[in-house]
């Protein structure tokens, strides 16, 4: 754990430079806008440990996979979001000295991330070696209100000395992943330019041959009047960039403006990328700095009015929750059917940036209540585009007649996974797709999805499940054998009890999707059976019997669910009683012992009591949960929402807290030893899961809200702004009250506790906060 940061209700703050947590600062201070991202690296040159990122979305490599024993069936190459050329480059010389932080005494030193407004700040003095003292003032921002556009402003003032400074601007397309398996650079240059001031670069991907074009234009100043400067151009392959001398007098301020665009032949023909780059630069160039500034700012403001949660009584959670927010907003904005979310987003490498099932398990509530519908609807549309991936993936594993496996890990369909354990075991994942389409439709009230894009989804997933089962003779019951739940530290286990029941849900509701469909459209429902060559009777009487037939452990006189078969054989020793020194497990343990310990990775039973919670009695979760949170080690960061959200349904107010803690901090205070590789993006929309469902209790059920809200402990109040069907309202809960507001849209009916009231214009409606039973 690191405790660095400064707590502050709209910012992220460092005030002290300490080059042992720079790389977790970059982390930190990442900035992105849902088309590209960065790393919070410095602009100016750097040579101490530090991790560069410029992310496109979209733009990736298929890295060569490397495994220990082939094995059939394996994907080729493991999709990896690129590290992109970075547009920052700056040099600066004083007297032929580098301004280089890593090597220099830095006296003062202040860096924040404000999350209201969308920019990074910092400012700090440099001392050099041989005296000088050189102030910096810098803001950058990655703008969300033109997602092509990025821009900083980075200035210096002379202390203490008059003198020579020689600056050099670039665009650096001569970077690598550190991540590549076979340690190869990606890209290859096709294009460079300069015209006066603005710089132009294309570098294209090796083997996906995806160009992206960066332009980038300075304007300079001395304090705060244009400066014009001679410019030399400097190249070098993948490199371009223009470097000029000044004299620089005690107490001057010298300022300089970057501003860059990022085109990717992902949105323009490849022959005209650089004039349309050309073209970009010079619109949003001549708009100037601080005009793009406060478009940025204005376009936070939006993004709050939907998305705020607001926290009196503790910055810490405060701050936490905004970071939360402030970085999900960052990574997804919906406009692109073809993006998704890496759990790293655009902060760092690990993961290869590319989507796995965190995305409908994890992240669609949070988009469904703060976005605008098509956002998560584009997340559905996604995996609707991969269904033929999907089918030719089951189909290279043996499984036939359009049954279809979704991929564990993929950025365009395709597998890229390959530990067998995981990519041809980790089936759930197809249950969590299928699921998703429900809670959309559950959530929008937008049943044409089914018909438009969901049946055929649904078909897919349900084929495979069917074919993924046999019967047993021995237990006269459908069986699935080899499989390894959403609790990664058991593989190869035989019916999980958490899979086989999302997979006889997934055929249950597929079966109720058909019966929606044909009643909605009988011409779009025939020609989805004739498109899939679906077998209706052969098919849903196999499904039928399935679902009347499968077996699902459970251990009766425990009155609780198996894990999964013979769960109970392990040495069953809680994880309160192991030796704080042997965690976390999977990096003091040998992955042997951690196999056939009892030990849980993650939500496992549990994640099926979250995901079809109105299935089960509160007696039969609470026998669940007692049994099984006391083994679980929340080693990976999706595990403590689930628990925090099932600990507040069950009335148990302080573990739900306690859980909520472990997330919402999770990377502002490093609270797994890793937020140096970037951040975990898609936990964090279990972090707003466990504050909107947890302690607000929120539900959708028969097309309305129910909340079920309870506060925290030590916190004053809460509110949370909610968008269901064109109404947006604002839900606080205090001490005495929960108090909607309908802020906008028409109006509607919410259930609070057991109460029924309608919400109409701008009044606020008061329900009184019961006694919790404990
Ligand atoms: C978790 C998976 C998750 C993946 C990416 C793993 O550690 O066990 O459930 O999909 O991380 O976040």
């Amino acid at each position: 754990m690191t405790d660095y940061i400064i707590q502050d209700e709209w910012k992220i703050i460092e005030n002290k430079f300490d080059p042992s947590v720079h790389q977790i600062s970059e982390s930190l201070f990442s900035l992105g806008n849902g088309r590209m991202g960065q790393r919070g690296n410095f602009e100016e040159s750097y040579s101490g440990k530090s991790l560069q990122g410029n992310y496109i979305a979209g733009v990736y490599y298929p890295d060569k996979t490397r495994v220990g024993w082939w094995k059939n069936g394996y994907p080729e190459y493991f999709a990896k979001v690129l590290n992109a050329a970075n547009w920052m480059g700056l040099s600066i010389q004083i007297d032929g000295v580098e301004l280089d932080l890593a090597k220099m005494e830095v006296s003062e030193y202040y860096r924040a991330l404000d999350m209201q407004e969308g920019n990074l700040v910092r400012k700090c003095i440099a001392n050099f070696p041989d005296g000088k003292s050189l102030e910096i003032n810098s803001i950058r921002f990655y703008s969300i209100a033109d997602d092509e556009a990025a821009a900083y402003r980075f200035s210096i003032k002379a202390l203490n000395f008059s003198g020579k400074i020689s600056m050099a601007s670039f665009i650096d397309g001569d970077i690598k992943n550190e991540d590549s398996n076979y340690d190869e650079k990606f890209w290859d240059e096709v294009a460079k330019q300069q015209n006066g001031n603005t710089s132009l670069l294309t570098i294209r991907t090796k083997k996906t041959a995806f160009d992206v074009c960066t332009a980038t234009s300075i304007k300079t100043y001395l304090d705060d009047k244009q400066l014009k400067i001679n410019a030399n151009t400097i190249e070098k392959e993948k490199w371009i960039g223009q470097s000029f001398e000044l004299d620089i007098q005690e107490g001057n301020t010298f300022s300089f403006e970057k501003i860059a665009v990022n085109l990717s032949s992902e949105n323009y023909a490849k022959k005209e990328l650089f004039e349309q780059a050309t073209e970009r630069i010079a619109t949003v160039s001549a708009k100037g700095f601080d005009q793009l500034l406060s478009e940025q700012a204005a376009a936070w403001k939006n993004k709050w009015e939907n998305s705020d949660i607001i926290i009196e009584g503790d910055v810490a959670a405060q701050q936490a929750i905004r970071f939360n927010i402030f970085q999900l907003n960052q990574t997804y904005t919906g406009e692109d059917a073809r993006l998704n979310i890496g759990p790293k987003g655009f902060t760092g490498e690990k993961y290869g940036g590319t989507t796995y099932w965190d995305t409908e398990a994890y992240c669609l509530p949070f988009y469904l209540s703060t976005a605008e519908e098509n956002v998560s609807r584009n997340l559905l549309v996604y995996r609707h585009n991969h269904l033929q991936k999907a089918i030719e993936n089951a189909a290279k594993l043996g499984f036939k007649d359009g049954a279809a496996l979704y991929p564990m890990v993929t950025i365009n369909g395709e597998e890229c996974h390959n530990e067998w354990e995981i990519t041809f075991e980790e089936i759930h994942r197809n249950a969590a797709i299928a699921f998703a389409v429900y809670r959309y439709i559950n959530y929008t009230g937008d049943k044409a999805y089914l018909k438009e894009y969901g049946l055929d989804v649904l078909i897919g997933i349900a084929r495979f499940w069917a074919q993924r089962v046999n019967w047993s003779e021995q237990r006269n019951l459908y069986v699935m054998l080899g499989v390894t739940g959403p609790n990664e530290y058991e593989n190869n286990i035989n019916n999980n009890w958490y899979t086989s029941s999302m997979a006889i849900w997934c055929l249950e509701y597929t079966l109720t999707a058909l019966e929606s469909v044909k009643n909605m459209d009988a011409a779009r429902y025939q020609e989805i059976l004739d498109n899939t060559q679906f077998r209706f009777e052969e098919e849903t009487e196999k499904w039928q019997h399935i679902i009347e037939n499968m077996y699902l452990p459970e251990d009766k006189e425990k009155g609780i669910f198996l894990q999964q078969d013979n769960y109970l054989d392990k040495e069953q020793i809680l994880v309160k009683d192991l030796p704080a020194s042997d965690r976390p497990l999977n990096q003091k343990w040998s992955w042997d012992r951690i196999l056939r310990s009892c030990y849980i990775k993650q939500a496992d039973v549990l994640q099926g009591f979250y995901f079809l919670e109105d299935k089960f009695d509160l007696e039969t979760l609470r026998r669940n949960f007692d049994f099984y949170e006391p083994r679980t080690v929340h080693e990976s960061s999706l595990s403590p929402c689930v628990h925090s959200i099932l600990a507040a349904k069950l009335g148990d107010e302080k573990r739900a807290y306690e859980f909520y803690l472990r997330t919402s901090r999770l990377d502002l205070d490093n609270y797994n030893n890793d937020t140096d590789d970037g951040l975990h993006i898609t936990s964090m929309a279990g972090t707003w899961m466990s504050v909107v469902e947890g302690f607000g209790g929120m539900r959708v059920r028969n097309g309305a809200l129910e909340f079920q809200p309870f506060l925290p402990e030590n916190w004053q109040s809460f509110s949370f702004q909610i968008g269901f069907r064109n109404s947006l309202i604002k839900v606080s809960v205090n001490k005495e009250n929960t108090s909607v507001l309908l802020l906008s849209g028409p109006s509607l009916k919410l259930k609070i506790w057991n109460e029924t009231k309608s919400l109409t214009n701008a009044e606020i409606v008061n329900w009184a906060l019961p006694v919790l039973e404990k």
